[in-house]
């Protein structure tokens, strides 16, 4: 099943998503039906606010970027901790299915020790660096109500304003299904 992607400026992506009690939701078909989703977009990363449901789950899938360094790496995460972030600060152009169109520059450190639950509620404690600890370390912000324009300048957000605006009109050309708080029904 294929959700459409809820765009800039739906209150669902600023609040902070709730954990998911083990057994009170079925997190396999949440996260396959993300995946999909997902691959629909040629996404790379999606946290479940993107679809609209407020929970502590996202998933990557890094195959799709075509980066030897990186390799495949596909994972769910529930209820996510980074316990800590370290290593140099670096800065790379971010983008977002639910900020199309847009890609800024963003400094984040090199890596991320995050603790999760997957899909079958086995716990993992993890390090990871580089371009897959960037898209961990957004989608870690997605669970928290956090985008990464909240990590622009004021100026650049002053800047953006108007793009911003009309994606969250839905005034946007993309391939994948949406859904804008501001569009006209
Ligand atoms: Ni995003």
């Amino acid at each position: 099943m294929i959700y459409p992607i809820v765009m800039y400026g739906d209150p669902v992506l600023k609040k902070k998503a709730i954990a998911i009690e083990p057994g009170s939701m079925d997190v396999i078909s949440l996260a396959e039906y993300m995946f999909e989703t997902m691959y629909a977009a040629n996404g790379v990363g999606l946290a479940a606010p993107q679809i609209g449901q407020s929970v502590q789950l996202f998933i990557i899938d890094t195959s799709q970027l075509d980066d030897e360094d990186v390799g495949d790496y596909k994972q769910v995460f529930i209820n996510p901790e980074i316990i800590s972030e370290n290593g140099e600060k670096w800065i790379f152009e971010e983008g977002c299915l639910s900020i199309p169109t847009i890609r800024e520059d963003v400094e984040r450190n090199n890596t991320v020790k995050i603790k999760y639950v997957d899909e079958q509620w086995e716990k993992h404690e993890k390090v990871f660096s580089g371009i897959l600890a960037r898209i961990i370390q957004h989608e870690y912000d997605h669970i928290n109500g956090i985008l990464f324009t909240d990590h622009l300048s004021p100026l650049k957000k002053r800047l953006l304003k108007g793009k911003l605006t009309d994606i969250s009109k839905g005034k946007v050309e993309i391939s994948y299904r949406i859904i804008a708080p501001l569009a006209k029904v």
